[in-house]
């Protein structure tokens, strides 16, 4: 097993960027704005000065109570609009919760998704390669896999992340392509498929540590992982030619991660990387380096 840091450093046309970090908070560039949000991991000074933080177009800060927290604005924003990040054009909301339906950490999986995919439909001459994405959220992965050719099947439990998924697909005129769009459960899924023997070449999974499923199912990710691990395997194709598992589930490291992947795919031949998700923050017009650890990932891409 090796464990790389793999750093999302941008692509020129981005339009989002990390700024910033410290003080438990992330400075970023979404879009046309300027946001700080929490980032409780970033316990340390931040680089740029307090007047850059200051000048920012709109703060979130988490409460105790039920709704998660609040955003101020300090001047005239709008809650939705679209950007470019990492070859996709995504729908961004900012939502009462923090979230706005991208996780940049998530960019370099992306890529190496895309290259597995096209790789294997060049050495097949485009034969139909199938891939499962599993908690697909807004569909950055589906996406991705989409542009490199595959045919897939997003699943997620929430009717309005689909839809958001979907609008996504058709900003990055994606909509003609193979895929099905499911409002499911995620487990009662795959196991589902595991029945009618279905199988696919690629599955990707980035679960929550707890989340309901469209009829209430709850998961959580103590009880109802490896369940869902296992029936993964048994619906990963012959053929299998990658396993992208992530998460954001504190106290999971990739040694966490790649013994469970390692439920999905161990007797098969092929490489498993487990590594931390990183931004790379992009400060005042350069490099800095440092990374915002943005949770764990484990991936298993068979030999060519
Ligand atoms: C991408 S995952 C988790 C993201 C990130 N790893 C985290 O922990 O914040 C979140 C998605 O899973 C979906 N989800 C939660 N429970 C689910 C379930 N039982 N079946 C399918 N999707 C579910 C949610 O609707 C949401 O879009």
């Amino acid at each position: 097993m090796t464990t790389p840091i793999q750093a999302n450093v941008g692509k020129p046309n981005d339009e989002y960027a990390l700024l910033d970090t410290g003080r438990m908070k992330k400075l970023e560039t979404v879009g046309a704005y300027t946001l700080v949000r929490p980032a409780p991991q970033a316990v340390w000074e931040p680089s740029l000065d307090e007047t850059d933080w200051r000048r920012a177009d709109g703060v979130y800060t988490r409460d105790t109570g039920e709704d998660g927290g609040r955003w101020t604005f300090h001047k005239k924003v709008l809650r939705e609009f679209d950007l470019i990040y990492g070859n996709l054009n995504l729908r961004i909301k900012l939502t009462n919760f923090g979230h706005m339906g991208l996780f940049p950490e998530q960019a370099a999986n992306w890529d190496w998704m895309r290259a597995a995919i096209r790789r294997r439909l060049e050495q097949t001459n485009g034969r139909n390669l199938y891939v499962l994405n599993l908690f697909g959220y807004t569909g950055g992965s589906t996406l991705a896999c989409s542009q490199a050719g595959a045919h897939l099947v997003h699943v997620d439990a929430a009717k309005g992340v689909v839809d958001w998924a979907r609008k996504n697909a058709q900003l990055s005129a994606l909509e003609d392509r193979p895929i099905r769009w499911l409002v499911d459960d995620a487990l009662k899924f795959v196991q589902r498929e595991e029945r009618r023997g279905n199988s696919y070449q690629a599955i990707i999974l980035d679960p929550p540590t707890f989340g309901r499923g469209p009829k209430g199912e709850v998961f959580k990710i103590e009880d109802d992982l490896v369940p869902l691990l296992q029936s993964c395997r048994a619906i990963l194709a012959k053929d299998a030619l990658f396993v992208l598992y992530s998460c954001h589930t504190p106290g999971f490291t990739p040694i966490t991660m790649a013994n469970q992947l390692d439920i999905v795919v161990s007797g098969r031949r092929g490489k498993v990387e487990a590594a931390e998700m990183v931004v790379a923050e992009r400060g005042a017009g350069k490099e800095s380096g440092r990374l915002l650890p943005s949770g764990v990932y484990a991936r298993w891409l068979a030999d060519a």
